[in-house]
């Protein structure tokens, strides 16, 4: 839904971004501003700056900017809906009546929805249909505490069980479909229910909203699982399951498993902490979520091959965000699970007591890998771990590892230290050359995510961003080009991202707030549009006068544009003709 620009307005004004942020960050006064360690990215010194007489934040470490929604955005992991959401809570208002009609369902209707879904597929657990359920989940050893701690429910193997229930709620097809509990056949045009004859685990957000189920077929059925796909409430990839439990649980680690199975058998054996993904691969947004509610995370996929493999994968998207990885090393099972079934809860435990380091876990894969007898393969197993320890940062925890790792090989530590220093001397190199790379990129715009455009016309680029920066900073001179007091128009902008900030800007007479930008931009191009902003924070000479001589540049540049382009043009024709 498009919230009211009125709404917005009340929601930031009853929101400071300097209150707000103050419950994520510990800030201090530095003269006008705050500052505070960056919640975005690892530092130790503070470059995370709120600007409240901007209403905005800007970190100048990672170029992380905005206002108060993008902020709540970020911190939060919500779309733009839901940040408002969050934030009008925060603040006690009453969200505004939905306008638009039948076609946008309100968040929260998604949430009764799924709420009644989940209430209905528990009551089917108990019918004589699911008898066979029952069994499964029995032979499964998940008890009645589990099934109720987790709400865990049955689809009955038919085509408008949950249909014809919810139909009796007041809920149409249409709805069903956009929340993923009915599908619809494109030959026939029916609907239908969407899980049938499954185990329903639902997943539930830590606001304890019902956002979505996933559903376990009985026995060897194919596929084995049926995830809800994403909707307006429910994003995949920033979800964890039994994330609502872990969260109050989870000050000293988080478990991350693989699948609901081990996350139940986790949570019964005494371990609330345990979370998983939604059947597919940890993303970094799941990987910061977590490192909103903990330091330490102990991995504890599955013991195969591909469980393995996707640890591996997890390690460096948990260290990037700044999480402490712990390996379990489940042996003479293939899961927590069946670990738990086998040999009980006080050995799981002893197991996380004794969870590896991510570096040993690291060595030990290697090690296990080759066959160290065999002195190619030895040499192999120690040129991997030299590269492997080169990139441990503390002198003293590095020199460790080499000592543990040199004494399974069996040769000399001073030999395999010189070895790691000659990979870190050559990486400190290359290093060094990239960084330079990367600034003269930077200053010719190459690598520009945001605005790809910057490296074609570079002063045409830094003109749009002054003039877009002092917009920003002075709204009503929106209103002067709206009006035509100057002369400035969309064609006139030259890059495709300058162009939409500026036609965004122009949508809204005056009373512009970045705020009303977070729905169609994306977080980075938020962050950009502040820093256009900050950067001109201290214009002091008339505003208008730096406007128009940034216009003049922008207008000449377009001047040239068009004619090099027709020579480009003409030059590219001839060049077609020689052919
Ligand atoms: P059980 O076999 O019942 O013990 O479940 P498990 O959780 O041990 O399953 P497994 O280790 O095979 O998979 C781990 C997780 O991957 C599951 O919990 C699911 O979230 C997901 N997954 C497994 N199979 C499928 C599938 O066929 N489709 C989808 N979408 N996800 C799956
Ligand atoms: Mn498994």
């Amino acid at each position: 839904m498009r919230f009211p620009q009125s709404f917005i307005e009340e929601v930031k004004y009853r929101n400071k971004i300097e209150d707000v942020i103050a419950s994520y960050v510990n800030l201090r006064r530095a003269g006008s501003n705050y500052q505070g360690l960056c919640p975005f990215h690892s530092e130790k010194t503070p470059s995370f700056t709120v600007f409240p007489n901007t209403e905005t934040f800007h970190c100048f470490g990672c170029g992380a900017g905005g206002d108060v929604i993008s902020f709540t955005m970020r911190a939060e992991n919500l779309e733009y809906p839901d940040a408002i959401e969050f934030l009008a809570k925060r603040a006690g208002l009453a969200m505004p009546e939905d306008e638009g009609g039948e076609k946008t369902i309100s968040r929260s209707r998604y949430y009764e929805m799924n709420r009644e879904a989940a209430r209905f597929f528990n009551r089917c657990l108990s019918l004589p249909e699911a008898k066979e359920a029952r069994d499964y989940l029995a032979k499964r050893g998940l008890s009645n505490a589990a099934v109720k701690r987790f709400g865990l429910g049955f689809a009955p193997n038919s085509f408008d069980a949950l249909r014809n229930h919810m139909h009796k709620l007041g809920y149409h097809d249409e709805e069903l479909k956009t929340a993923f509990l009915c599908g619809k056949s494109e030959r026939t045009g029916n609907y239908f229910d969407y899980f049938r004859g499954r185990i329903i685990f639902p997943i539930i957000d830590h606001f304890s909203n019902v956002v979505g189920f996933g559903g376990r077929a009985l026995g060897d059925a194919k596929p084995k699982y049926l995830n809800s796909s994403d909707t307006p409430v429910f994003k995949k990839s920033k979800q964890l399951f039994a994330l609502n439990f872990a969260r109050n649980a989870c000050a000293d680690s988080l478990i991350l498993c693989e699948g609901y199975m081990d996350v139940i058998a986790v949570n019964m054996a005494g371990f609330p902490n345990a979370v998983a993904t939604l059947g597919t691969a940890l993303t970094t947004d799941q990987a910061r979520i977590m490192a909103k509610y903990t330091k330490k995370v102990i991995l504890s996929y599955d013991s195969d091959e591909a469980g393995v493999a996707a640890a591996k994968r997890a390690i460096p998207i948990l260290t990037d965000v700044g999480l402490e990885v712990k390996m379990l090393r489940i042996e003479g099972a293939k899961d927590p699970d069946e670990f738990i079934k086998k040999y009980g809860a006080t050995r799981f435990k002893t197991l996380l007591d004794d969870s590896q380091s991510k570096l040993d876990y690291l060595c030990d894969s290697v090690l296990h890998k080759y066959n160290i007898l065999i002195p190619e393969e030895k040499l192999k197993a120690a040129a991997e771990l030299c590269e492997m320890l080169s990139g441990i940062y503390s002198d003293v925890e590095r020199e460790i590892y080499i000592i543990r790792v040199s004494e399974k090989l069996s040769i000399n530590p001073q030999n395999m230290k010189n070895d790691v220093e000659r990979v870190m001397r050559k990486k400190r190199k290359e290093e060094s050359a990239e960084f330079k790379r990367k600034i003269v990129s930077d200053t010719l715009g190459y690598g520009d995510r945001v605005n790809r455009d910057f490296v074609k016309n570079a002063r045409a680029a830094r003109a749009e961003e002054a003039i877009l920066g002092i917009l920003l900073l002075r709204p009503e001179l929106m209103r002067d080009i709206k009006q035509g007091r100057v002369a400035l128009s969309s064609s006139d902008f030259l890059t495709d991202f300058g162009k939409r900030v500026f036609d965004a800007f122009m949508e809204f007479e005056g009373h512009f707030d970045i705020g009303l930008l977070a729905e169609t931009f994306t977080p980075d191009e938020i962050s950009r549009i502040v820093k256009m902003q900050i950067d001109r924070s201290k214009l002091t000479k008339n505003d208008l006068s730096v406007l128009e001589d940034h216009i003049r540049t922008l207008k000449s540049e377009s001047a040239d544009k068009t004619s090099s382009d027709t020579l480009e043009d003409i030059q590219n024709l001839i060049n077609r003709k020689k052919k």
